[in-house]
């Protein structure tokens, strides 16, 4: 797996997000000036407006953040309706800006929203994901300090989920772009809501919930090849071997662990992989861990609900979303999306009235 041509263990070892940000949306890693000029662009459109702030009030206490974010990063068109002038290469630097400066504080906002706990500002001396643990956790007092540990595994988590090619998410991005919607409400429309995609690292953990322990591991997996449901963080619509981020998550696991302590999942997990991995079942299907394998686990080791998981990759694929949205725009040979239907229904028929249906 690449990212312009540089491999993504490179970028995960060496590169900041807001670097590999840069890097996926401009083609180039950014020199010193420019990742300076970035960061600066970046941290200076973290701030919501106070009516937004005001619009996640009417959402129940109980609403899921998913919901509530794909709602926000919508309302943020109602703001800014100059972002309408998407050919405008301008106007459309700024909406970057703006999404990828606002996406960690309506997550955060969100979060503070279902515990009741009053919203905490963006601190543009923070780093990204800094200032991200800072409005997520602070309280009162004594003052927030994010472990930077945890900050830079959760940095590296936002590198590798930041963008993959052509896969659910992206492809809504595009098709609803091609209406030249603007990049908020094409960026709600790409949502990734859904246990199949963005919402797998949650269904890990409900599944090794499930097994509970190590001993019912054999059972479970004839169950899944029985055909009851599927086993959730494995296989993938493009690798058909080991999902190269799930390696790095694996080894950034081991990081955060040693701050918070293992997640007692771990074990299972493990476990379930090496079983997995040796069944006839999943050989011949080519089926092997994928990101959400093991980014469930770590997230909630580290704090964060389960609700939360899904809104957590959201946050990064924004910059993938955007990379594809301004790819699609500048591509002289776009036009509006709409794929082929074969149709399978009735031919031409007369109309029959109600009575005699
Ligand atoms: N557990 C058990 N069997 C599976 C699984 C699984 N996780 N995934 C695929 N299969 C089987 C499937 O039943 C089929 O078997 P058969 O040939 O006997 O009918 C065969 O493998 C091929 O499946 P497919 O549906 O053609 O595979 P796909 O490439 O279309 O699906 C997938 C990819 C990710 C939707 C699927 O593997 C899946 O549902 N995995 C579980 C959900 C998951 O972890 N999703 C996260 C994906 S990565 C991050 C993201 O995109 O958000």
């Amino acid at each position: 797996m690449r990212y312009r041509g540089y491999p993504i263990e490179q970028l995960a070892e060496k590169c900041s997000f807001l670097e590999v940000a840069y890097l996926v949306l401009f083609g180039e890693l950014p020199t010193e000036p420019e990742l300076k000029e970035w960061t600066d662009k970046i941290t200076y459109h973290t701030m919501l407006h106070e009516s937004t702030k005001k619009s996640l009030e009417g959402f129940r206490h109980d609403a899921h953040p998913m919901g509530m974010f794909i709602s926000t990063v919508a309302a943020l068109s109602t703001i800014y309706p100059d972002a309408r002038n998407v050919l405008d290469p301008e106007v459309r630097k700024l909406q970057i800006y703006r999404l990828i400066g606002k996406v960690p504080t309506i997550a955060a906002y969100c979060y503070r929203h279902s515990l009741g706990f009053p919203y905490v500002y963006p601190d543009n001396d923070l780093s990204y994901t800094e200032n991200f643990m800072n409005m997520l956790w602070r309280m009162v007092g004594p003052m927030y300090q994010a472990n930077s540990a945890l900050a830079r595994a959760l940095d590296i988590l936002f590198i590798l989920h930041a963008d993959h090619e052509q896969n659910c998410s992206a492809n809504m991005m595009r098709s609803a772009g091609s209406s030249q919607a603007d990049p908020f409400v094409a960026t709600a429309a790409a949502a990734l809501s859904g246990p199949l995609h963005g919402g797998a690292s949650k269904e890990v953990l409900k599944m090794l919930d499930e097994i509970g322990s190590k001993d019912r591991i054999p059972a479970y997996i004839e169950q899944i090849k029985a055909g009851h449901g599927k086993l959730m963080g494995f296989g993938h619509r493009i690798y058909k071997n080991y999902d190269p981020r799930a390696r790095i998550i694996k080894w950034a696991a081991d990081q955060v662990f040693q701050v918070t302590g293992r997640n007692p999942k771990l074990d299972i997990a493990l476990e379930l992989e090496r079983i997995a991995l040796e069944d006839e079942y999943f050989i011949k299907r080519k089926l092997y861990p994928n990101v959400d394998f093991y980014s469930g686990i770590i997230y909630q080791a580290m704090g964060f609900d389960p609700a939360m998981f899904t809104v957590l990759f959201a946050i990064p694929r924004t910059v993938g979303w955007l990379a594809q949205w301004q790819e699609m725009i500048m591509d002289p040979e776009q036009k509006i999306a709409r794929p082929r239907q074969i149709y399978i229904g009735h031919n031409v028929r007369d109309f029959v009235s109600i009575e005699k249906r």
